[in-house]
């Protein structure tokens, strides 16, 4: 169980978390959503301690992961693998290479210096792509790849951490429709076939919904709603995004709800067609 209580985080007079309480047992597979500058990747941030609180705590099980440090710290970092929106591969080097990164945080400093990994770790990252879809891609740089691609190495990258948890910071945002459905579909995968707690900030309302069992919405650093897709009303699609008028657009949402909201009843769940749609610009 990953326990944040009363966290909050301030750059200067800015509040981007505010006093925000979440449980979250282990196995859950929850969406973010809400407008940019919510606080949602602060908040990621935050488990993986990328970033620190101002105030509160987090915690995991006896771990208070707020104060760790060093050798402990690192533990954690392991535990709560990270993806984020551009990959962060070392583009130059081959795809098994990235991958079989992901086991620095396993071995000896000395190791890891050398890049030398053992016949073992070899084979694990090859079943890791192999689950992923992507083994004949292993000896190509990881810079030659597609962007769907690409993340299904940074997925499987993760998953050498063999991690307790997954953070994606909107590991879709820069796809096309059909690899930011393989690259979902590999996050549920993992999620249900291995137990791993998946916490993922998500641009598109409807992907949050076909994915996601819990979906937090977050408005100007705090959580105004935390419930199953279903409870996901117009109501609390509006507080979440700020909208005041009848019609949600694609302003509101980053993603494209083709029915008007005028269209439906006040307080009922919009019937959204799962439409998974790549932001303007990327
Ligand atoms: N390192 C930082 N220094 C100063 N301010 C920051 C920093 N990181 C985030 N912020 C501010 O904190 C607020 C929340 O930012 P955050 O990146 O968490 O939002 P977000 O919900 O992830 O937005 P987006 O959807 O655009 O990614 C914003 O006002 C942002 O400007
Ligand atoms: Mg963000």
């Amino acid at each position: 169980m990953l326990e944040i209580r009363n966290v909050t985080r301030r750059f200067g007079e800015n509040i981007a978390v505010n006093a925000v309480s979440l449980s979250i047992p282990q196995g859950q597979m929850v969406g973010i959503i809400g407008r940019s500058g919510a606080g949602k990747s602060t908040l990621l941030r935050m488990i993986n301690r990328l970033a620190d609180t101002s105030e509160g705590g987090i915690h995991f099980g006896d771990r208070a992961v707020s104060s760790l440090r060093g050798a402990r710290l690192r533990s954690w970092q392991r535990d709560c693998a990270m993806i984020f929106q551009q990959f962060n591969l070392v583009p130059r080097l081959d795809v098994l290479t990235n991958v079989m990164l992901g086991r620095l945080n396993h071995r000896s400093q000395i190791l890891s210096l050398l890049s030398i990994f053992s016949d073992e770790e070899r084979m694990m990252a090859m079943a890791a792509l192999e689950r992923l879809g992507i083994e004949k891609t292993a000896l190509q740089p990881a810079g030659t790849l597609s962007g769907g691609q690409q993340q299904r190495v940074a997925i499987a990258r993760a998953l050498m951490q063999q991690p307790r948890m997954l953070l994606a910071d909107e590991p879709i945002a820069s796809l096309d429709p059909l690899n930011a459905k393989i690259v979902m579909d590999a996050l549920k995968d993992i999620n249900q076939r291995d137990g791993i707690t998946v916490i993922t900030n998500l641009h598109t309302l409807d992907t949050a919904r076909t994915y996601c069992e819990r979906i937090i919405g977050m408005s100007k650093g705090s959580v105004v709603f935390d419930g199953p897709p279903v409870d996901l009303t117009l109501d609390a699609v509006r507080e979440i995004y700020g909208g005041e008028s009848n019609d949600i657009d694609e302003s509101m949402t980053s993603t494209s709800i083709n029915i008007p909201a005028n269209k439906l009843a006040s307080g009922a769940t919009p019937s959204v067609e799962p439409q998974l749609v790549a932001p303007a610009g990327a």
